[in-house]
């Protein structure tokens, strides 16, 4: 379905396929004139648009930070179709109050055979409502919220020429990957890999490049990058499988075992030195921050916790860390805002706790909130909904509250 939706909405344009070299196009297969968009038309979007498919119990792609978010209903077995959330999104600009992370809205259902008609005609609510004076606010989730999700629902309705049945009930239990071997519905293998930060590369005690290289000579499935930085080495038949665990065993990759569940659920994006919008470091350093918590965690007896930590250069948001349990996102070298209260499903933002804190205050200030939750928390409470029963941050049930004080 992912696929399908994907080929009718790409756009039809190849004006990316020319070719230019020294100044002089050197590919020209292309006669504009004979392009044409049936969708996007002359003038495509104002702005990016994501769109993701989640299977419930597991938010991996974090469906409600998707501007259109499908969130699949399996009945015994089989595919039923598809909960619509619209208007998720996570970037925002620092004291600029206008602009907030939201998560998406779910709007009803639909049958499989009636979900293409459903985005096309989404999409083309965004083409023609969308702002495109203000680019800071021609994202999808603005056109939702000033002019409100019954206003969309209405419209959505009238293209279609029917409307979407009410919402299945459904239950996200994390947002994370599973990592370690999965048996798919075709009788396939699939391992999920944990990769920091996304970065393969070797280093003295972990082979992780050269071991992929020699899995790769091997495989007859796929790689896969999962929305969570994390590696899937994909679709492995049977006969392959013993030789590819050898290998795992060989290269020691890792399925986050011997790491902290911090570190498990911890994402960066790349910010500094490859993003020319960073403010501050995030690939690079969030390692080590996480490793000066993991210290505070096994004191207070939860190394095994999962809390989900994210990190960004900027408020961009590219590691969507208005989600997670714990974020810091980048102000100023060294320094960043830190956010408490997200939700361990993905489905809650999470609000600003502290501004602008370099790591000594950073460490600080979470060191007694997590002694604290080791020794108040209720069974199975996760980390971001002890920071709101606590008192720490107040509970954001909607972005256009993310920035109420
Ligand atoms: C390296 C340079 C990069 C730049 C300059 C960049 C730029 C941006 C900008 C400007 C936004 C805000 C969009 C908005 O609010 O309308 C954004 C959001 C985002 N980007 Fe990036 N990005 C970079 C790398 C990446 C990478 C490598 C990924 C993932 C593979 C990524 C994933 C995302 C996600 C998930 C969001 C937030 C969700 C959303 O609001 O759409 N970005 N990025
Ligand atoms: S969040 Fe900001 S700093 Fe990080 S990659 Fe995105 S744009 Fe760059």
């Amino acid at each position: 379905m992912a696929s399908k939706v994907s080929n009718h909405l790409d756009p039809r344009t190849r004006a990316y396929a020319e070719i230019w070299l020294d100044g002089e196009k050197v590919s020209d297969s292309l006669d504009p004139g004979e392009e044409v968009e049936p969708i996007y038309g002359p003038v495509y979007l104002p702005r990016k648009f994501k769109i993701g498919i989640a299977v419930p119990p597991s938010n991996d792609v974090d469906v409600f930070s998707q501007d259109l978010g499908l969130i699949a209903i399996v009945e015994d077995g089989k595919l039923k179709g598809f909960n619509v959330s619209v208007g998720g999104g996570m970037g925002m600009t620092h004291g600029d109050t206008k602009t907030y992370p939201q998560v998406g809205k779910v709007i009803g259902f639909c049958t499989p055979e009636q979900l293409i008609d459903v985005a096309e005609k989404t999409v083309t609510i965004q083409r023609d409502y969308g702002d495109r004076a203000v680019r800071k606010h021609a994202r999808f989730k603005y056109t939702i919220d000033d002019r409100g999700l019954d206003w969309f629902t209405a419209e959505l309705t009238e293209r279609l020429g029917w409307a979407l049945s009410e919402a299945k009930p459904f239950q996200f239990d994390h947002h994370g990957d599973r990592y370690g071997w999965v048996k798919g519905s075709d009788g396939k293998w699939h391992f999920t890999l944990f990769i920091e930060n996304g970065r393969i590369k070797d280093t003295d005690d972990y082979p992780l490049m050269t071991g992929l290289r020699e899995i790769a000579k091997v495989h007859d499935g796929d790689f896969r990058l999962t929305a969570n930085q994390n590696l899937i080495i994909g679709g492995i038949s049977p006969r392959k499988k013993k030789k590819i665990e050898g290998l795992i065993e060989q290269y020691l990759l890792s399925d986050g075992k011997l790491n902290s569940a911090l570190r498990r659920n911890s994402m960066a994006c790349v910010a500094l030195p490859t993003c020319g919008l960073a403010m501050a470091e995030s690939e690079r350093y969030l390692p080590s921050l996480i490793g000066k918590l993991e210290p505070v965690l096994e004191e207070a007896g939860l190394r095994d916790e999962e809390i989900v930590i994210r990190m960004t250069g900027c408020p961009n948001g590219c590691a969507r860390p208005a989600l997670a349990e714990l974020a810091f996102i980048g102000k100023a070298p060294g320094k960043y805002n830190l956010y408490l209260g997200g939700g361990f499903a993905g489905q809650r933002l999470n609000k600003l706790y502290k501004e602008n804190i370099g790591e000594d205050e950073i460490l600080d200030t979470i060191r007694p909130i997590i002694n604290r939750y080791a020794k108040e928390r209720l069974p199975e409470e996760h980390f971001g909904d002890f920071t709101i029963r606590a008192g720490y941050v107040k509970e954001v049930r909607d972005g256009q509250e993310f920035h109420a004080v």
